[in-house]
């Protein structure tokens, strides 16, 4: 793995997707050691707020040396962001993160599965994957019609859209429209709120699938130093002798059969 560096980027360009949601696009040379599913720490120019904000990699160009981030602005950190215009110099810490497991997809039927701002993540894993002709379908859930991203989804394979209030797609969640249209894969990749993550994990045993699931919880160092960010897993740590591990370093990606959630 790449070593972690904390640098200069510049912004490219950034808009508004959705609502509340931005599309920043960084200049940056971590670009070179970028993978699907791993994410940067973001600093803030507020000298008050020394960590940075963990943001996913929703897509990456190694020759033009760019990171696309989509992000949703949550606080702080992220409406000082949306506020940073062409040619803004922002510190980056990266690369981080294990990412997805892509040797795992190889001649398989796979199932990307996201969920609100897990989302963005998943579309430079479905590009990935479709650049290796893989036999991908991709389910997304949205609150509403405001369905950021899927046109781009569209391009990668088949996509299925679960909406709460039920304008698009399936009315419900992912697994809904899973079951809805009888989806079946033999390996899974997903990201998004906890509660969706449960439901792709027993969703992935029904189906007879591995799951693999990024955890987007809270974090604050991101380097491995402070356990701000640990999850339970079922197996005991080599080292701290303890069923945990930290979202940052050991993740954010899991295989679900490993993580007591
Ligand atoms: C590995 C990882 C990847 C992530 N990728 C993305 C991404 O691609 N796009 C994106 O929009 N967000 C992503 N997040 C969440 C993002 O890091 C937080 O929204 C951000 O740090 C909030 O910072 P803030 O200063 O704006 O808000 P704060 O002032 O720090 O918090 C504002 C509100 O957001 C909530 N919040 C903070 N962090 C999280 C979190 N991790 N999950 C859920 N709620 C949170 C707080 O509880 C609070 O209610 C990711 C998080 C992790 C750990
Ligand atoms: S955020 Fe500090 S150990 Fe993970």
């Amino acid at each position: 793995m790449a070593k972690k560096k904390k640098i200069c980027a510049k912004v490219v360009s950034q808009r508004v997707i959705s609502e509340g949601v931005m599309d920043m696009l960084l200049k940056t040379s971590l670009a070179e050691d970028a993978n699907p599913g791993q994410f940067v720490g973001v600093y803030t120019k507020d000298k008050a707020n020394l960590l940075p904000r963990p943001i996913s990699i929703c897509e990456f160009d190694k020759d033009d040396q760019t990171l696309r981030l989509v992000y949703r602005i949550a606080g702080k950190g992220t409406a000082e962001f949306a506020l940073y215009g062409t040619g803004e110099v922002v510190d980056i810490l990266g690369i981080l993160g294990n990412g997805f497991p892509l040797d795992k997809a190889k001649d398989k039927k796979v199932l990307v599965i996201g969920g609100g701002i897990g989302v963005p993540p998943l579309l430079g894993l479905s590009k990935e994957l479709k650049k290796e002709n893989t036999d991908v379908t991709m389910v997304m859930g949205y609150r509403n019609a405001d369905t950021f991203l899927s046109s781009e989804f569209e391009n990668c394979g088949k996509l299925l859209i679960a909406t709460e209030d039920g304008s698009v797609g399936t009315k419900g969640n992912v697994i809904d429209a899973c079951r809805e249209n009888g989806v079946k894969a033999d390996v899974i990749y997903a990201c998004g709120p906890m509660p969706m993550l449960r439901g792709v994990a027993s969703y992935a045993k029904e189906i007879g699938a591995k799951a693999y699931l990024s955890l987007e919880e809270r974090m604050a160092c991101g380097v491995g130093a402070c356990l701000g960010c640990i999850c339970k897993t079922k197996n005991t740590d080599e080292h701290s002798h303890v069923k945990n591990a930290r979202i940052c370093t050991d993740g954010p990606v899991f295989d679900a059969d490993d993580l007591d959630i």
